[in-house]
């Protein structure tokens, strides 16, 4: 028993933040960001919108590409480091919502590389014949715990939520697909607050995201490409036979050094960290989405999914579409 992905879907709050938006709030430039980072614009969600706003648009999108109900599904996983509330998990939410009822729902958190770990779990669900079909969901407002006061930070992230539904296949979908963390750089980036180190420690202050970001880079792109050529060689296969790469959007130039190591012509690799920023792990699922629904992303071709992120957490995923 193999999993493929059956639909797709995205959705991203309809409130714009650009660069020249960020130029009057902290001291940096279009040109600084766009030549650092790929990105000219992020969607951010508005005062009362939530991340399970986002992620119920994303899974009803897929939901009607494949033209199932919320009661065909099996299994609901969302991927997020922004849930809406601590429990109910956001799966079970997102079920309500949707009005499902009884199947197994929950979430989990490895930080960007959630999607691919997200993948990961409900593939091996399939292949042991647990589930026959799962709505997989990267999803995020990490607009919620970014410092608009910190340039180093805030020019990067968006919100957003992308889904795929995965389905139980005599031929294989997913190909091979490779998880993997080291805590050894956690302070590189890391959100400093939960529930377990209790409220009182943040005296009425709010935390944000801290990252070093150029150490992240360095480290970011080397296991990238470790990474990549690993979950190839699982399933005996060659970046030559690669029809996209559809990476984590974090950064055009940690893309761009992965699609030159693989050998890969930018024209293969789906883009939209101009329109998204990076979204963390709903930006992959998104990503997917918008080059299925324009066209680019044909039934049959090959993909190779990567992401790396706080922890650090990465994975790669090699799809049959
Ligand atoms: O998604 C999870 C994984 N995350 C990533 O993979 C992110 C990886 N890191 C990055 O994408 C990049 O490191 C950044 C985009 C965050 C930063 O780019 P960089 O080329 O690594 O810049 P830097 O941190 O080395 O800073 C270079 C200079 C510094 O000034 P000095 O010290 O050289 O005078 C910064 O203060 O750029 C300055 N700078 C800025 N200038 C204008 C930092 N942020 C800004 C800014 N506007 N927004």
């Amino acid at each position: 028993m193999y999993s493929r992905i059956l639909s797709t879907g995205h959705f991203v709050p309809e409130r714009i933040l650009t660069n020249r938006d960020l130029e009057q709030m902290v001291n940096t430039s279009d040109e600084w960001i766009q030549s650092r980072t790929g990105i000219r614009e992020r969607h951010i969600v508005s005062d009362g919108e939530t991340n399970l706003d986002l992620c119920e648009q994303a899974a009803r999108r897929a939901l009607e590409a494949a033209d199932l109900t919320p009661q065909d599904l099996d299994l609901i996983l969302v991927a997020t480091t922004t849930p809406n509330q601590v429990f109910p998990n956001m799966g079970v939410l997102l079920q309500e919502r949707l009005g499902g009822h009884g199947y197994a729902c929950f979430s989990l958190e490895a930080a960007c590389a959630g999607f691919i770990y997200a993948l990961s779990v409900a593939n091996s669900m399939i292949q042991t014949r647990q589930i026959q079909r799962a709505l997989v969901i990267g999803g995020e407002t990490l607009s919620r715990i970014t410092d608009y006061t910190d340039r180093s930070t805030c020019i990067l992230f968006g919100d957003g939520a992308g889904a795929v539904i995965l389905e139980g296949a005599e031929e294989a979908g997913i190909l091979s697909v490779r998880i993997h963390a080291d805590g050894m750089h956690k302070d590189l980036l890391y959100f400093p607050s939960g529930i377990s180190q209790g409220f009182d420690r943040l005296r009425g202050k709010r935390d944000f995201i801290q990252m070093r970001g150029n150490e992240v880079f360095r480290v970011a792109v080397n296991t990238l490409c470790q990474i990549a050529q690993e979950t190839l060689d699982a399933a005996g296969m060659s970046p030559d036979e690669l029809s996209w790469l559809v990476p984590h959007q974090a950064n055009l130039r940690i893309i761009e050094a992965i699609a030159r190591k693989l050998a890969l012509p930018m024209e293969r690799v789906v883009l939209t960290i101009g329109e998204h920023g990076n979204t963390s792990t709903a930006s992959i699922p998104m990503a997917l989405d918008v080059a299925v629904r324009d066209g680019r992303i044909q039934r049959g071709q090959l993909l190779l999914f990567e992401a790396f992120g706080g922890g650090f957490t990465w994975g790669s995923a090699l799809v049959r579409f």
